[in-house]
């Protein structure tokens, strides 16, 4: 694996995958998705301050270079950028807006975030070219945004990796001590019921009702959304997705699952 520290060096038609570090078995599926499309996976490790609203969450946000050295050398990734932020923000760059979908849900409790989020990943398209970029589905609402950036980069999606408890897995849950951890399951229990429900409306409340069993979970939103565009998903809404988020000891958490398809 080739570790690229200057942006002259990158890959370019390649598979790519974007990150932030703190890799982790979620990171590594996309890894082997990439390595599915090309011979030539590129891995970007770089904390984006831009997506950050405050700098107390940038501040703690995990990191952790040699695990992630090793373990996207051991998932087949052929190139590790780890840019500089010169090099991702020259002087003078633009910021890009992420529009009004980029306002609603995260971005509410975010204001800023995805715009940050398109500014970055837009900037890292220029620079590295690539024909693939893969992108999770547990962050679903930054997957909608970078589908819609419109650059000739095929966008392709990757299911969410969970725990055997169901917990996605995340950069964050390390940050959960093991009564926050094992009271983070509450999320995927929601997300469950909610797949599990007959229609939206009893979806929405069979989440509020796990929810409502876990007292140190403080909601932020949990809901049912039509995955085209995250309105309120209606009975005629073809693909609907569960979505949730909250804090569990001050932690942001969030998840998503997608409904059953309308007629099945
Ligand atoms: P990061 O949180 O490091 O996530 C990198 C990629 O891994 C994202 O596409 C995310 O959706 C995916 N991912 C995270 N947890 C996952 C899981 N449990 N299963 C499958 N995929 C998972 O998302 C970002 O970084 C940043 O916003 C970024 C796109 C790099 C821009 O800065």
């Amino acid at each position: 694996m080739k570790i690229v520290t200057s942006a002259s060096d990158l890959p370019h038609g390649c598979a790519f995958v974007p990150t932030m570090g703190a890799l982790h078995s979620g990171h590594q599926s996309l890894f082997s998705l990439a390595a599915e499309k090309s011979q030539k996976v590129l891995v970007s490790i770089f904390v984006n301050p831009l997506q950050f609203e405050n700098y107390d969450d940038l501040a703690k946000y995990p990191r952790t270079p040699e695990r992630d050295t090793q373990l996207a050398e051991e998932a087949g990734v052929t190139h590790l950028w780890l840019p500089r932020h010169e090099e991702i923000y020259p002087k003078g760059f633009a910021k890009l807006s992420a529009g009004p979908l980029g306002e609603m849900y995260e971005g509410a409790a975010r204001p800023g975030h995805f715009d940050g989020v398109v500014t970055v990943v837009s900037r890292l398209f220029d620079l590295v070219r690539p024909r693939y970029a893969i992108f999770g589905e547990k962050d679903f609402q930054q997957l909608l945004l970078i589908r819609k950036i419109g650059s000739d980069v095929e966008i392709i999606s990757a299911p969410t990796i969970r725990e055997s408890d169901g917990l996605a897995l995340s950069s964050r849950n390390a940050r959960l001590d093991s009564d926050a951890r094992a009271r983070a399951t509450v999320i995927a229990r929601a997300l469950y019921a909610a797949v599990a429900a007959p229609d939206h409306g009893s979806a929405r409340s069979a989440m509020r009702e796990v929810i409502s069993t876990e007292p140190s979970f403080t909601l932020d939103y949990s809901q049912v959304i039509d995955e085209e565009n995250f309105s309120d998903a209606t009975e005629v809404t073809v693909n609907a997705r569960a979505i949730i988020a909250g804090w569990l000891n001050g932690i942001r958490l969030i998840d998503n699952m997608a409904m059953k398809p309308r007629g099945q």
